[in-house]
């Protein structure tokens, strides 16, 4: 039924079995995804929450409802999940709903994001944009502010899994300046030049060498040898910063005040 003609809203059937592909850095995504499927379990949906980093997106079974959730990053997303999505097979008719978690502002990547999957031939469902804790340049780590924002973002999520489940989610308004902002947030030299800038570094004074940051990066850009070594493919996630044990990871060769939502198993 075409909410457009008919002026009523869609009455959405969701598969049975959904599938939400997920990356979190710092793990504020993960929470809201933890919400999002308890939610939608609680309904009697079967839910299966599945990392992008570990996912071949050829691999993607279409069959299945198709979620999609990340932290926002320079008005659109990482480079690295944004191929994972540009990799997915076509729809063939697959609905698909997606989430991202921000601190502030994001203009660059829901009304690409619905561009990109009608043309792959999915149904776009529902997008929803959830304000969590800045992870990046944060002031205030793990404050009891932080906490409020969190248990804020939580509520918005469950409240978005109840409209996916009654059908009246939507993909909502495409900024004016989205396509710009996209361009900005997918370009490679945007990117390279980030990157390089606020390259991370490791203080061998403080490093306890437990290879944990290796273990944790999403792109293989640290490797472990008597300590770490960093190349230069980093996405800026924070992940190696946030859950370094003993705070040995600079950024730009300082120490800086770092913020994470879950703890490391939760990740690897
Ligand atoms: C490199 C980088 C760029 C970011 N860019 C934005 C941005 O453009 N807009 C925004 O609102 N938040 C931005 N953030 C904040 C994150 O989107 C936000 O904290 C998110 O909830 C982190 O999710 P995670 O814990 O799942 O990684 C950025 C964070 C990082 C690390
Ligand atoms: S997580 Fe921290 S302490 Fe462990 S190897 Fe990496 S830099 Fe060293
Ligand atoms: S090096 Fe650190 S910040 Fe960069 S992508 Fe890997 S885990 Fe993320």
């Amino acid at each position: 039924m075409n909410p457009g003609i008919w002026g009523l809203k869609r009455f959405l059937i969701l598969k049975n079995n959904i599938d939400i592909y997920f990356f979190s850095g710092t793990g504020n995504t993960l929470l809201v995804a933890g919400k999002i499927s308890e939610k939608l379990s609680s309904a009697g949906y079967k839910v299966k929450l599945l990392p992008i980093e570990k996912t071949n997106p050829s691999e993607v079974n279409v069959g299945n409802t198709i979620g999609l959730a990340f932290p926002v990053a320079v008005q659109s997303t990482y480079p690295f999940v944004w191929d994972f999505i540009e990799n997915l097979p076509e729809g063939n008719g697959t609905e698909i709903f997606m989430f991202d978690t921000l601190a502030a502002f994001s203009g660059g990547i829901v009304g690409a994001l619905k561009t990109f999957l009608l043309k792959k031939k999915y149904i776009p469902v529902g997008a929803k944009e959830i304000k969590m804790p800045s992870n990046f340049l944060t002031v205030s780590g793990n404050s009891g502010k932080n906490r409020k924002k969190v248990a804020k973002g939580l509520q918005a999520a469950e409240k978005y899994a109840g409209e996916l489940i009654n059908g009246t989610a939507s993909w909502g308004r495409i900024p004016v300046l989205c396509k710009v902002l996209f361009l900005l947030g997918t370009s490679k030299s945007v990117w390279k030049s980030l990157s390089e800038k606020t390259g991370m570094s490791v203080s061998e004074d403080k490093c306890i060498k437990c290879g944990l940051c290796a273990r944790l990066c999403p792109v293989n850009n640290i490797e472990m040898k008597e300590y770490p070594v960093f190349s230069k493919k980093c996405q800026l996630c924070m992940r190696c910063i946030s859950f370094c044990p003993s705070k040995a990871i600079l950024k730009c060769g300082r120490e800086v005040k770092s913020y994470r939502a879950v703890e490391a198993p939760a990740l690897i």
